[in-house]
């Protein structure tokens, strides 16, 4: 009999999911399926979702939709949905409405259930939907089929604490757990006795690692992991400002093998804003943390995420944002448009923003972030950096990869150089990415 096929899995949101998306793939393997690339030989689908942003969601529910067509030809096939999105409050029913050729809906606390629901679902004709609130759940045991040699993720925590008033996470990852130390160090031996070459730590807040359930701080794990032999990359995402502490800008200036880029989301740049937004810090509070970095580790790229068009933004509030940007000279930033999320306290406040006004205001920011981006590209121009060369881009001929401060770099290679540290020098400065030659 042949092997049955699973189609990579389709995957929305962030790292996190990501990583997830490779532990799905993981438990389809035990359960013997092979990966297929084509949607018409899969015998099962699965789509992690994401339900950060209204758009992720619509995104998502576009895709599963699609699918009727398929099903219907081949009523064998199984379509799995899990992640994010299933997690809200109701929203397992709204699917099953909405698409009832759903086989599985899942949630994220249901991963490592899978392979009993797609074996449950083999026998009977009904959809098998199931959603834990089980926030206790640390995983151990996992068995990802990682996807983004030479890099690997890593969690350490899950869930999050912190509430931000716009935020869904909270709701649909529950409170904030951190796996033990020694077993986190334990697979960063493992992979980098397979061969990886840069792993990044993995949580909502990185920052607030340990959390009562381990001793080990941040700046501690991340110094035990760098103390590891062999020549690797170390990177963690996501870090919250008000946990971001001067010993972690040491930490990162003691240990070359961290990289120096971080990644520190400031929402917005009005106190106003940010205490509405509940962040827990000022604009000025983080501009301390930003101070540390300066201090201890000069060269760090900085990068962060944005929010435009909260609750009550006015415009000044927005020009605020503007002049902490200009002030902190991000290397390059993420910008969002706020997505009302039902649940969240910030749903229910009044002076939402009109979408005219947002996207005005967005543009703005992009403008602005872009300039930035630009003039940092600008200046690598004649430099030597080191890449570490993650994949081939067929359509430019060139293999790529990152530099220590997370900017791409692409360049030509006779030989197979993925998993490589190459050196190169630019010549040639195109957007955000940079262009080479090796030396
Ligand atoms: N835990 C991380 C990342 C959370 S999600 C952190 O706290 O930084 C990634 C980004 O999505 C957030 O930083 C925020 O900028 C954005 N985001 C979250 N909820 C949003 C919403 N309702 N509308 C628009 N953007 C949102
Ligand atoms: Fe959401 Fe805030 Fe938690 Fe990040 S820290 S996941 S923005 S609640
Ligand atoms: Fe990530 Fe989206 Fe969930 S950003 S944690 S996949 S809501």
């Amino acid at each position: 009999m042949s092997k049955q096929k699973f189609y990579k899995i389709v995957t929305y949101g962030c790292q996190m999911n990501v990583h997830e998306s490779e532990k799905i793939a993981g438990v389809l393997s035990e359960l013997g399926y092979v990966p297929c690339g084509e949607l018409s030989e899969a015998d099962i689908i699965v789509f992690n979702t994401c339900c950060i942003r209204e758009n992720a969601e619509n995104h998502a529910f576009g895709n599963i939709g699609m699918l009727k067509k398929l099903k219907a030809e081949n009523r064998e096939l199984i379509i799995a949905v899990g992640g994010c999105l299933p997690q809200q409050v109701g929203k397992a029913d709204n699917l099953h409405e909405k698409f009832p050729y759903v086989d599985i809906i899942f949630g994220t606390h249901n991963l490592h259930k899978l392979k009993d629901y797609v074996l449950l679902k083999q026998k009977q004709k009904k959809a098998v939907i199931e959603i834990d609130s089980d926030e206790g759940l640390v995983c151990e045991g996992d068995n990802p089929v990682r996807t983004s040699y030479p890099n690997a993720w890593v969690n350490i925590t899950y869930g999050c604490n912190n509430f931000c008033s716009y935020c869904i996470v909270p709701f649909v990852r529950g409170r904030e757990r951190s796996r033990h130390s020694e077993n986190i160090i334990n697979e960063v031996k493992r992979l980098l006795a397979e061969g990886y070459k840069e792993i990044t730590l993995l949580g909502q807040n990185v920052n607030s690692y340990g959390n009562g359930s381990d001793n080990v701080t941040f700046p501690q794990l991340l110094e035990k992991i760098a103390n590891l032999d062999g020549k690797f990359r170390l990177r963690f995402m996501t870090s919250h400002p008000k946990d971001f502490s001067e010993e972690l800008a040491r930490v990162i200036a003691a240990n070359e093998k961290i990289c120096h880029c971080v990644h520190l989301p400031v929402q917005s740049g009005s106190d106003a804003v940010l205490k509405a937004m509940n962040r827990k810090y000022t604009a000025q509070d983080y501009l301390t943390k930003i101070s540390y970095l300066k201090k201890h580790v000069p060269d760090c790229a900085v990068t962060t995420d944005l929010i435009v068009g909260f609750p009550g933004e006015t415009e000044e509030d927005f020009e605020a944002t503007l002049n902490l940007v200009k002030e902190v000279n991000y290397s390059s930033a993420f910008t969002f448009v706020y997505s009302k999320r039902e649940g969240t306290v910030a749903a229910k406040m009044p002076d939402q923003i009109p979408e005219e006004v947002s996207k005005e205001r967005i543009m703005r920011l992009i403008d602005l972030v872009n300039s930035l981006t630009r003039e940092h590209t600008k200046n690598y121009v004649g430099k030597t950096v080191e890449i570490l060369c993650e994949d081939y881009d067929k359509k430019k001929g060139m293999y790529l990869g990152r530099d220590c401060y997370g900017r791409m770099g692409y360049f030509k290679s006779e030989t197979n150089a993925i998993g490589e540290f190459v050196n190169i020098k630019i010549s040639k400065a195109n957007g955000v990415s940079l262009i080479g030659e090796r030396v």
